[in-house]
């Protein structure tokens, strides 16, 4: 079966939909969803896993529109959420609260009490403070509050620097060595209930020897609590898993689950994820229209119609992304017409780029897809230079639809308010 992205007689097709198809009805710049490649990945998990009982939260902060939640929620994901906004949006796209995790260093008193009103699964407690707030807003609505440690296991995810959180020096989670005390404190605290524990080590990891390590390290903790009277039920292991850009070749769901699946298996506990990326990432393209072919004697500059402010992963982490051409070129990809060119928006910043030094045939007006982008993409794309944001098209099969309009211009000013001299 064709991948969801592929080339049919040199033109370039998401499913049975043809790029040419999509920019006529949609426009550029805009972000298009394969609904096959999200359940693709989605069941890949839940298949891999199937031996234990577990359930994937799918991390909402990768690509939180609604139809994507709504067609997970459908699948029977649960959610990994870090704000009031993404459980909202897991609510209006039909996901249960139950089924929700709730992550983050920053929670605040109404943030817990929301999740809390509306029965959410597990808190996920990155401090003792945490843990004493939301002790506090669960007795305050005389409720008990399900909670996870997250660990800091102090390994080493060998991704980018941003993008590793489970260093001791990274503000996440509650480090291996305090874990044990912290626990013995949430269970005498009265209005909370100690479900779980959890870890997350970072995102784009591309090998699985960190997960073990991170992993052995939880199970420690789970076998010392265990000595000390507290039982768990489920262990969260987060998200992290990497996916191919260009040339990356990170460790299958399928591999990945045989290198922890013994370990987990002998625990005996419920096993939650939380993968983002690795569902989303390689079923989203971004698509652009060139606008103009600047060469210069040093450099070729396509500046394209979408920039950092649609897609800041180029800009922010150096993050390379494959573009790949509406119209294949007849005599493939590495024909006599290309140059090397940088693909760069139209924003006043050098660090405005989406890809460096691709060799491409272009001419203006073509059409490129920017792959990989369905993750981190659209979630964080911002008004800068007020440009309005794209649209979002889901595909299935031959069908597509919007998912999400192009943001109008005076939709960027609607809110704001002249200065009033009296
Ligand atoms: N769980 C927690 C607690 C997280 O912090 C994250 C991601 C995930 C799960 C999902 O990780 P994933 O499976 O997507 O790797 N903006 C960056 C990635 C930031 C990831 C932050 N945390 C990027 O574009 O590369």
């Amino acid at each position: 079966c064709l991948p969801p992205l592929h080339y049919r007689d040199e033109a370039l097709y998401m499913e049975q939909v043809s790029v040419k198809e999509l920019v006529k009805h949609y426009d550029t710049p805009c972000y298009v969803y394969s609904k096959q490649a999200i359940l693709e990945v989605y069941q890949a998990y839940t298949d891999s896993f199937a031996s234990l009982k577990h359930q994937i939260c799918y991390a909402v902060k990768a690509n939180s529109n609604l139809a994507v939640l709504g067609v997970l929620a459908q699948a029977g994901a649960g959610f990994d959420i870090v704000s009031r906004g993404e459980l909202m949006r897991v609510l209006a796209a039909g996901g249960a609260a139950s089924r929700v995790v709730f992550s983050g260093v920053g929670k605040t008193y109404s943030d817990i009490e929301f999740a809390l009103a509306q029965g959410i699964g597990c808190f996920n407690v990155e401090s003792i403070s945490e843990l004493a707030l939301i002790n506090e807003v669960a007795k305050t609505l005389d409720k008990s509050a399900p909670i996870s440690l997250r660990v800091n296991p102090n390994v080493d995810a060998k991704t980018h620097p941003y993008i590793s959180t489970g260093l001791k020096d990274n503000k996440f989670g509650i480090t291996h060595e305090e874990a044990l005390a912290v626990y013995q404190q949430a269970a005498d605290l009265s209005h909370i209930d100690v479900v779980g524990i959890d870890c997350h080590i970072g995102s784009q990891l591309t090998e699985v020897e960190p997960f073990v390590a991170a992993l052995d390290k939880v199970i420690e903790l789970v076998h010392s609590l265990r000595e000390q009277g507290i039982e768990l039920r489920h262990i969260d292991l987060g998200g992290g898993l990497g996916v191919r850009y260009i040339d990356e070749t990170p460790v299958s769901i399928d591999e990945f689950a045989t290198a922890l699946l013994p370990k987990l298996s002998a625990l005996g506990l419920t096993v939650f994820f939380e993968p983002g990326r690795s569902i989303v990432a390689n079923a989203g393209i971004l698509l652009t229209q060139v606008d103009v072919l600047k060469p210069t004697p040093h450099k070729n500059f396509a500046i394209v119609d979408a920039a950092m402010n649609d897609l800041i992963r180029p800009a922010l982490y150096q993050a390379d992304m494959a573009v790949i051409p509406e119209t294949l070129p007849k005599n493939g990809l590495d024909t006599e017409g290309t140059q090397a060119w940088d693909i760069v928006g139209a924003i006043c910043e050098t660090g405005d780029f989406l890809a460096k030094d691709r060799l491409l045939s272009l001419a203006t007006d073509d059409i490129l897809a920017v792959t990989g982008a369905g993750a981190y993409g659209f979630t964080m794309s911002s008004n800068y230079n007020s440009r309005p944001r794209a649209c979002e098209v889901m595909v299935d099969g031959d069908r597509h639809q919007l998912i999400r309009k192009r943001e109008t211009i005076e939709a960027l000013y609607v809110d704001e308010i002249l200065w009033q001299d009296k």
